[in-house]
């Protein structure tokens, strides 16, 4: 049985069926802030003490897929983050993401290119943007934003939404100090 037809069981499976209600195609570049407005309404509908929440708390894994959808490919990823977990300016091809806290608290820095893409293995990166996502903030970052995450205060529930599987394509990550770009090819 498909998943919107079946009676949903609770917020997150509610979530699902609405972000395969909005996906058509998987093409409308209004769809990363459709399902940040989903992923706004999942945690503003969900108690750290719903079972299927208190779970991903209790097993404290640093990363997990949550959910593959078998039709369109999208993921949503759940991750719990210690105070202090970061990583490296990275973009995720040619897909976009949206990240949101359920709990803790993330900066998420975007940059922007100021070189002019004439070296293939070169980029220089300025930041361009804070996020600061406290509980029940979700920001997308779309196809070709560059960006990185730190948890500030943690541990912290972070909900990672892929458009697409990430081991399935190509992608960089960036080098601040070098201002090189370092290849991140599909698996
Ligand atoms: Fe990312």
């Amino acid at each position: 049985m498909a998943v919107q037809e079946r009676q949903a069981e609770n917020s997150f499976d509610r979530y699902i069926a609405e972000v395969r209600a909005v996906w058509g195609d998987g093409k409308d570049p209004q769809l990363p802030f459709r399902v940040q407005a989903l992923m706004e309404k999942l945690f503003a509908s969900t108690k750290s003490d719903d079972p299927w929440m208190a779970e991903i708390i209790r097993d404290g894994k640093p990363s997990r897929e949550l959910y593959r959808d078998p039709d369109h490919g999208f993921i949503q990823m759940g991750h719990v983050h210690k105070q202090g977990h970061a990583n490296t300016p990275h973009d995720h091809g040619p897909c976009w993401v949206v990240y949101g806290a359920f709990s803790g608290v993330t900066d998420i820095t975007k940059y922007k290119r100021t070189d002019d893409g004439s070296e293939p293995s070169k980029a220089t990166l300025e930041k361009e943007r804070l996020d600061r996502l406290s509980a029940g903030v979700v920001v997308p970052y779309v196809t070709g934003d560059i960006h990185s995450t730190h948890a500030v205060e943690g541990p912290g529930v972070v909900f990672r939404f892929l458009s697409y599987d990430l081991d399935k394509i190509n992608r960089s990550r960036y080098s601040l100090e070098k201002s090189t770009i370092i290849p991140v090819p599909a698996r």
